[in-house]
């Protein structure tokens, strides 16, 4: 998930008095460094020549670069703040990436999932790479195509021509945005599965990842299409499909302000960051697994035959993370048979755990900055063990350190509370666990790709959740005045029970407990008085071991004691709507993936419960993004 914009005008307009294309780039970079900001990079085309900057690390480590070396007046500009997927945040890895002699520069959001077998292409024929990213095989094969296929003919929108030619290629998620030292006053786009808007001008125009790209500028915008390109000049927006048919947009007005255009027009980034999840997950999916469902880890540094010796797994984490690796643990078993144990990273290193070099560590965190993590990972490792990080943040510390890595895609999370991470992270866990079974035999490749395949139809199932939120929305705000509420769970429901309490202690400030429903009558239930508000994440009645059942007669058992129950239930389970004061149904999911649905209603509940109480939804008091101290 990085942040891009492009920009032509006439010489007679901002460039006259002083505001050029590199002025509204910076701008539009500006407004969109919340999508990331691993690095950031600028090309202008001028004096028929591209001349381009980049840095890592924040957009101000650019500013001082081109304070530095400034770069001469444009009419013509992209730029990027890039959120690392593939390579890590370094000056190389930053985009715009060059080709064509560094005739052509281009920007890319997404990840090219056939980039590897493009690149063996392009080194057979002699290209050079700097970088280890997926978007410089994309801009060498644009150069390629424009160079080569095109003869460089600039005429007749050869660089639209040549994109045209280069996505019919491409396979994955991207946004491009290129331009060429021959073609000095266009700018030319191309978006599949991922976003890109046209803000329209008086005598300029404008590209963004969404809006607040060019909101300084313009209200005027065009939503394209899936596989849609589009070539901007100072005074013309045209667009095409990948194969040159003309296409249409559809013009719309933006009535945002500049801050909620950030935030996607909702009132603040946890809100957004819960509808951004299809994307997180069909993001963290995308390029894992060739079309048998073979899959691979992102940075490997362990001899797969050691993996295959693997008899115990430890998943350390905290928080969030640490419920999503519990929700991890139950496929990972059922999955490879590896008895797999999940330890708050903060506890570990105090108990003298048992751990050698045939122990598997899995770390999960979303910053790969938590210090309490990090440190329970480096005593794994002087134990002998191997280790392995799920982490969201790219060339952090963790991952850093470890000896395998597998990227959540989730994009940056600004709200202090995690949620799009969460689900990231069940995803990549589950990758893990897919991953090692295929490599020790557990499942054969046909049930892999079968699980792959239910995992693909999540996404739309989130978005069908998230499409449903009016009621638990109404219910949280007729529930400000709750002093504390219970939640249930059994199986992979109870992590999510206990996540669902912690998103409601940690935003709303109301005491929120999760417990294992069955461990009710251990004690708990004690706690159920009249009116007492519980949560319960029922299984589906089509899964195993009766363990439907053995929930409705938890709910029974509240309810007899006075609880207030809300159900949080799979559609067609009629028969939990005689007990439940509320039922919310997610959609029909096998049992392991229904966390990735059943956590969505308990996050739009804390959110808008806190939201009624008045309180800072982003920034709960107390808390940090980032906890970097033990
Ligand atoms: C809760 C939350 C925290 C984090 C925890 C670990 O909403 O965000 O509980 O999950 O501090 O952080 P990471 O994942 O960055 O290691």
């Amino acid at each position: 998930m990085c942040g891009i914009v492009g920009y032509v005008g006439h010489s007679s307009g901002r460039v006259n008095v002083g505001h050029g294309a590199l002025d509204v780039v910076l701008e539009g970079l500006r407004r969109l460094e919340y999508r990331g900001y691993d690095s950031a990079g600028v090309a202008v085309v001028a004096d028929g020549t591209i001349s381009s900057r980049k840095k890592s690390g924040k957009l101000s480590n650019l500013l001082a670069e081109l304070e530095e070396k400034p770069l001469p007046d444009s009419v013509t500009g992209i730029g990027h703040t890039r959120w690392a997927t593939h390579g890590g945040p370094t000056d190389q890895n930053a985009h715009p990436h060059l080709s064509d002699g560094g005739k052509l520069a281009l920007i890319h959001n997404g990840i090219i999932e056939n980039f590897a077998e493009l690149k063996l292409e392009l080194l057979e024929k002699g290209t050079v790479f700097a970088s280890e990213t997926d978007t410089e095989v994309a801009a060498a094969l644009l150069g390629d195509i424009f160079r080569n296929q095109l003869n460089g003919d600039a005429s007749n929108g050869g660089l639209t021509k040549a994109m045209q030619l280069a996505c019919q290629r491409l396979e994955g998620a991207f946004t491009l945005l290129a331009v060429h030292a021959d073609q000095p006053d266009v700018v030319v786009a191309a978006r599949r599965n991922s976003p890109l808007v046209v803000g329209l001008g008086e005598g300029e125009n404008f590209l963004g990842s969404d809006v607040s790209g060019f909101i300084d500028y313009t209200r005027r915008a065009v939503e394209l299409g899936q596989d849609q390109i589009v070539t901007i000049t100072a005074d013309t927006v045209e667009i095409t499909d990948f194969f040159g048919a003309p296409a249409q947009g559809k013009e719309y007005h933006v009535d945002w302000d500049p801050a909620s255009a950030e935030k996607g027009g909702y009132p603040s980034f946890m809100e957004k960051e819960i509808h951004d999840q299809p994307d997180a997950v069909a993001n963290t999916l995308l390029g894992r697994s060739d079309l048998d469902g073979k899959l691979t880890l992102d940075e490997m540094r362990i001899d797969p035959e050691h993996l295959k010796k693997i008899n115990k797994i430890i998943v350390l984490a905290c928080g969030t993370s640490a419920y999503s690796g519990q929700v991890a643990k139950y496929a990972i078993e059922h999955w490879c048979r590896i008895a797999t144990e999940v330890e708050l990273s903060h506890e570990f290193r105090y108990r003298d755990p048992i751990v050698d070099e045939n122990t598997l560590i899995v770390s999960i965190s979303q910053s790969g900055e938590t210090m309490d993590t990090l440190m329970a990972v480096r005593y794994a490792k002087e134990q002998g063990a191997k280790t392995l990080s799920i982490c969201n943040t790219n060339g952090s510390t963790i991952p850093r350190e470890s000896d395998a890595v597998l990227y959540t895609h989730a994009g940056p999370e600004i709200a202090v509370a995690s949620t799009k991470a969460f689900l990231a992270q069940i995803t990549a866990a589950y990758l893990l666990g897919l991953y090692l079974a295929q490599l020790r035999g557990n499942k054969f490749q046909g049930e892999i790709k079968d699980i792959l395949a239910d995992l693909g139809k999540v996404p739309a199932k989130i978005q069908q959740v998230l499409d449903h939120v009016d009621e638990i929305k109404d219910l949280a705000r007729s529930m400000a005045g709750a002093k504390s509420v219970l939640f249930l769970g059994r199986h992979v429901g109870f992590p999510v029970a206990m996540e669902g309490a912690l998103k409601l202690k940690e935003l709303a400030y109301i005491h929120a407990e999760g417990f294992a429903a069955g461990e009710l009558k251990h004690g708990p239930i004690a706690l159920i008085e009249e009116g007492q508000p519980v949560f319960v994440v029922v299984p589906s009645p089509r899964g195993r071991n009766s363990l439907h059942a053995k929930v409705v007669s938890n709910i029974q058992e509240v309810r007899a004691r006075g609880a207030k129950t809300i159900v949080i239930a799979e559609e067609g389970d009629e028969a939990v709507k005689a007990y439940a004061e509320h039922v919310f149904y997610i959609p029909e999911t096998p049992t392991l993936l229904a966390p990735l649905l059943a956590a969505v209603p308990l996050q739009i509940f804390a959110l808008e419960l806190a939201t009624a109480k008045g309180y800072d939804v982003d920034q709960p008091r107390n808390l940090a993004k980032s906890v970097t101290v033990e």
